[in-house]
């Protein structure tokens, strides 16, 4: 099964092009899923019709559904939860407890995970995802890293000290405190669900992004950071999607000066990413409903299948060089001074802005260090000593 992530920054038109890409997929003989997992739910005002938790056909061959995240939390870790309230109850660290019930990205994960569920039955050809803006995205996709730590550091130690304390806990009375098995075993299936997410997500024959935007100074600046940090995390981008721009009829008057910006910015963009650029225009009123879709779907794609993947790519990859192995991430518009690289025990560690990433080593390179990291026509490369 494909999928398709759309994401960008908010307001942008995430949800229309998504519930476009999903139209435009079914009208190529695709047979759709429509997942939101933005939990500013909006597919049903798209479609103009009401969507929710359980799948619902809202057009021929196109079967959409809204993540009810909290639910599914509850649903599946109802052992963790019930642990953390219990730890909040007896009064354990506060701030502790808070941070481990925020788990920063466990919830993008969860709606995500969703997406493993449709494959699961094997209906459809193409799963299209209106995300949450790009933050939460990467948020997402920086989980699997913040739960290794997690589960690595503090959840090994937690479990030894727990087996040591649990009768001294008990017999004063904070048996709470005292995670039991099903709260062991109940991490034990979140981190093989983020493992599951995780390679779907970064399985680049299956798995694609595509970044909407406008062209607006300020959203393209956006949309060139997620494009970086999409790559430095292994997402592939194939397309940028340029929305609401002025079409020709209204680009005199007052919005001259707007359409001669947008010129700039559609400029700087075509110049940018390497990957299809497509183009919707502003409409007279919002394209609500499967018909309004569906042209806009026309208008984007042209003739290409919405469900094809538009530019393959793997934006991080070990690379071979004569005897030597590097390691090269497509990272379009970022300059030297943004990128910090290290090498440390088993991992690289990596630093784009205020994106970070430990990513393995292979066998062969751990306890070298990092020989070069240059930045070389938007790639970073590293090399190793
Ligand atoms: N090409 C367009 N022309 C006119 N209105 C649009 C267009 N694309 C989106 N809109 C409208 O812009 C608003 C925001 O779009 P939406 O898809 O909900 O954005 P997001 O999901 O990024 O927050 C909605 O009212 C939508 O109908
Ligand atoms: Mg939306």
């Amino acid at each position: 099964m494909r999928v398709v992530l759309l994401t960008g920054k908010g307001g942008v038109g995430k949800t229309t092009m998504s519930a476009a890409t999903a139209i435009g997929a079914a009208a190529h003989g695709h047979r759709v899923f429509l997942l939101s997992t933005d939990p500013a739910h909006s597919v049903g005002d798209a479609l103009g019709r009401p969507v929710g938790a359980r799948p619902v056909e809202v057009a021929p061959s196109v079967v959409a559904q809204e993540v009810a995240v909290l639910d599914e939390i509850e649903r599946s870790w109802s052992e963790i939860q019930d642990w953390l309230r219990g730890l909040l109850r007896e009064g354990a660290d506060e701030l502790v407890a808070e941070e481990i019930l925020v788990f920063p990205g466990l919830e993008e994960l969860v709606a995500l995970r969703a997406i493993r569920e449709v494959e699961a039955l094997g209906e459809f050809d193409v799963c299209v995802v209106d995300c949450a803006p790009t933050g939460s995205t990467l948020r997402m996709l920086r989980f699997p890293d913040a739960l290794a730590v997690f589960m690595g550091g503090v959840f090994d130690l937690e479990r030894r000290a727990a087996r040591a304390l649990k009768p001294i806990l008990e017999t004063v009375g904070l048996r709470g405190l005292v995670p039991g098995d099903e709260v062991f075993a109940a991490f034990e299936r979140l981190v093989s669900d983020v493992d599951d997410v995780r390679q779907i997500l970064l399985d680049g024959d299956r798995t694609t992004a595509r970044l909407v935007t406008n062209a607006a100074r300020v959203v393209v600046d956006e949309t060139r950071r997620s494009f970086a940090y999409l790559s430095l995390y292994g997402v592939a981008t194939d397309a940028v999607l340029v929305n609401r721009l002025l079409p020709s009829a209204a680009q005199g008057g007052f919005f001259a000066r707007w359409a001669a910006r947008e010129h700039e910015e559609l400029a700087a963009l075509e110049a940018g990413f390497g990957v299809p650029l497509l183009r919707a225009e502003l409409r007279a009123g919002e394209p609500i409903g499967v018909e309004a879709l569906a042209a806009l779907a026309r208008e984007v794609y042209g003739a290409r299948d919405p469900a094809a993947i538009l530019q393959r790519g793997r934006p991080l990859r070990w690379r071979r060089v004569g005897a030597t192995t590097r390691l090269e991430i497509d990272l379009p518009h970022v300059s030297k001074e943004e990128v910090e690289v290290a090498a440390r025990g088993e991992d690289l560690h990596l630093r784009v802005r205020d994106a970070r990433r430990a990513i393995a080593l292979p066998a062969s390179l751990v306890g070298r260090s990092v020989q070069s990291a240059r930045l070389e026509r938007d790639v970073l490369v590293v090399t190793f000593a």
